[in-house]
């Protein structure tokens, strides 16, 4: 679980990494096209751990699992709280990802009119939440990806490869670039 949403993270982090490169240049074109590729990438990161990672481990919390008994409603308190800030930040990215698309899509049909006062604010944006998603990562990281692990060894071979398949489904728009 950890090698497969690790590596995820350093990837979509080099796309943004080139969207801060574009945004630095002031190209509008390059900036919306790597911005929207950006978002379709965290998105499916963030569908893998919204629709299989974070109910699994929320479920084997209910359950009492695992059984080592070492102070588990601490950790079950820890889990649940640590899950709902993630999930509070997942929706953060999203909302202000979506918004961002949103803008660069009307400035596209202003013809780039007043692209440089924008994109400076654009970047501004995507500098906030590039610091909220270095700690966002870092958490999962520490805490949640390696503790899934241990929590359910039995279903770890079906979740991988459910969390898997949604870090395959990159959305048809993006098939040709590859
Ligand atoms: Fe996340
Ligand atoms: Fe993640």
């Amino acid at each position: 679980m950890k090698d497969l949403l690790s590596s995820d993270h350093v990837e979509i982090d080099s796309i943004l990494d080139e969207l801060l490169a574009a945004l630095e240049k002031d190209d509008a074109a390059e900036v919306f096209q790597k911005l929207d590729f950006f978002w379709a990438r965290l998105a499916m990161h963030i569908r893998a751990e919204h629709l299989h990672l974070f109910p699994s481990i929320l479920e084997a919390v209910q359950k009492g699992e695992p059984n080592e008994a070492n102070d588990l409603n601490v950790s079950a308190k820890f889990l649940r709280d640590t899950l709902e800030q993630l999930k509070n930040d997942h929706n953060f990215f999203m909302r202000e990802l979506g918004e961002s698309v949103k803008q660069m899509l009307a400035m596209r049909e202003d013809n780039w009119r007043d692209e440089s006062d924008k994109l400076k604010v654009l970047r501004a944006k995507i500098n906030v939440l590039r610091v909220r998603l270095e700690r966002h990562n870092e958490l999962e990281e520490n805490y949640i990806y390696s503790r899934a692990e241990a929590f359910l060894p039995a279903d770890v071979q079906r979740l991988r490869s459910k969390i898997q398949k949604e870090l395959e489904n990159l959305p048809s728009r993006f098939s040709k670039s590859g």
